[in-house]
């Protein structure tokens, strides 16, 4: 049985390039994004890319590795009320992961040439997984305090 104080120890795979070296001014989001950026993966894990050219987007899982403490009531991006953090996209959380759906532009041996990026350039990549509409999409989603903003 995993006990409560299990740690884990996650190793980047690769970095995130992006025009945005600081938080300010930029996106908030992968879908309100137009900014190209280039995923850099290492060269132990290239061979992993194989026949991801054949999808238009990916999911980028990654470290928010500029992120501070964080607090389980936060008052996000888009509103100017308190939330709690799990209602939330919040960069500062336990575990500071972030992910964001790209479109995959091009496949240039380790690199992956991206276009909607929303993360600050040198963000650790954690792991990419193809987008499958089949798969991550739902109808007729709720999005609670949300409704109306986006
Ligand atoms: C609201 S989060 C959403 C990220 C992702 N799409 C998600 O849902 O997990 C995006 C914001 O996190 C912040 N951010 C992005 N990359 C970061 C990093 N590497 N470390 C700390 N904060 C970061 C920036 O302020 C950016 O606008």
């Amino acid at each position: 049985m995993i006990d409560a104080q299990a740690e884990f120890t996650v190793r980047p795979i690769g970095l995130i390039h992006t025009p945005f070296a600081d938080s300010p001014g930029m996106p908030i989001q992968a879908a309100r994004s137009e900014a190209v950026g280039r995923v850099e993966v290492y060269a132990e894990y290239v061979p992993g890319l194989a026949d991801l050219n054949g999808f238009s987007h990916v999911i980028l899982v990654y470290w928010f590795h500029r992120a501070g403490d964080f607090s389980l009531a936060v008052r996000p991006f888009l509103d100017d009320r308190s939330h709690g953090l799990f209602a939330t996209r919040y960069p500062t959380r336990p575990n500071p992961i972030g992910l964001s759906v790209v479109e995959l532009v091009a496949v240039e041996g380790g690199a992956l040439h991206v276009r909607g990026v929303d993360m600050l350039d040198e963000t650790p990549l954690l792991d990419i997984k193809p987008f499958v509409a089949a798969f991550d999409h739902r109808e007729d989603v709720r999005v609670g305090w949300l409704t109306g903003r986006v």
